[in-house]
């Protein structure tokens, strides 16, 4: 497994691959992996990647000023051994001088409107644009032919996908299931800043959209779950920010009948952010 920091090395390294046949899946992350990240990067292999580009970054872009972008767990060695074992092809571990050479403040934008500035984009002003622009600067330096997201950042999926299509880029964006720990909490870099009594109501958050989900699948009215969501969750000691039933594949208010409806929640628990989301056919 290669480790390279530049442009110029990743596309020297992909050519190789490209010229052996190998078809490339890339997985984008800001490190502090986990099995969730790992997850993947066997769903890029799933998918039929040969060769699979991982790339570590923590893009300043996507974080607000007040936001957690110092204090961003940044664990190199450890995400390089993980990586290692795995069996990824290539590490694409940039610089920010790198991936923004003229400054953030100048850098070209990519905006996916209307998606961006609902839910999370409404409590985290600017957070897709940066996601938007880094995806988009990360499949023009590796053009894969797949690239893997999961479904833990469903808001962050469905954003990507827009992009790809209005934007005609010729990859194929592959969504995978979120993975849990045991007690049902997503797994999340952020989960380390949870103190030990919050790490034991955190599972809470899943729990309310279990239950969310099995009263849509009843057929109650959306507004009343959602409002049953919001106050369980204060209840439990969370400061949500929303929790909302969706359609899943456009993330607009479903029909009262139709479609294919998902329970999203956003929640602070003392100073941890944590999002989750289910689809209520309940496969994931
Ligand atoms: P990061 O939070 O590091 O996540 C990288 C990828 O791992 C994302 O696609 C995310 O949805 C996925 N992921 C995180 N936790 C997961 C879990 N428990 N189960 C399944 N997948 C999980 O998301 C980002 O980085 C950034 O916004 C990025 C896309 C890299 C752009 O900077």
């Amino acid at each position: 497994m290669r480790t390279v920091e530049t442009v110029g090395d990743l596309r020297a390294s992909v050519a190789s691959f490209r010229r052996r046949g190998d078809r490339i899946g890339l997985v984008p992350t800001m490190g502090n992996l986990h099995e969730g990240h790992l997850s993947l990067i066997d769903s890029a292999r799933d998918h039929g990647a040969r060769a699979v580009v991982v790339s570590i970054f923590v893009n300043p872009l996507q974080f607000g000023p007040k936001e957690d972008y110092d204090t961003y767990p940044r664990t190199p060695e450890e995400d390089r051994e993980l990586l290692a074992e795995k069996g990824v092809a290539l590490v694409f571990a940039p610089t920010v001088e790198e991936m923004y050479p003229g400054g953030q403040a100048a850098a070209t934008r990519v905006e996916v409107p209307g998606l961006s500035t609902i839910l999370c984009g409404q409590f985290r002003r600017g957070h897709f644009v940066g996601v938007a622009t880094i995806v988009t600067k990360l499949l023009n330096m590796v053009q894969p032919d797949l690239a893997v997201f999961g479904e833990k950042d469903y808001q962050q999926l469905i954003v990507i996908r827009r992009m790809a299509e209005d934007l005609c880029l010729p990859v194929e964006i592959v969504g995978a299931p979120t993975v849990r720990e045991k007690d049902g909490l997503a797994m999340s870099s952020r989960n380390r800043f949870l103190s030990a009594d919050e790490r034991a109501r955190a599972p809470e958050l899943y729990q309310a959209l279990c239950e969310a989900a099995a009263a849509v699948a009843a057929g109650q009215p959306f507004g009343e779950v959602e409002e049953r969501g919001m106050a369980r969750l204060e209840t439990a000691g969370f400061r949500p920010e929303y929790f909302a039933v969706r359609d899943a594949r456009t993330l607009a208010s479903p029909a009262p009948d139709g479609g294919d409806p998902i329970v999203l929640a956003a929640a602070w628990l003392g100073r941890t952010r944590l999002i989750d989301n289910l689809l209520v056919d309940g496969t994931r």
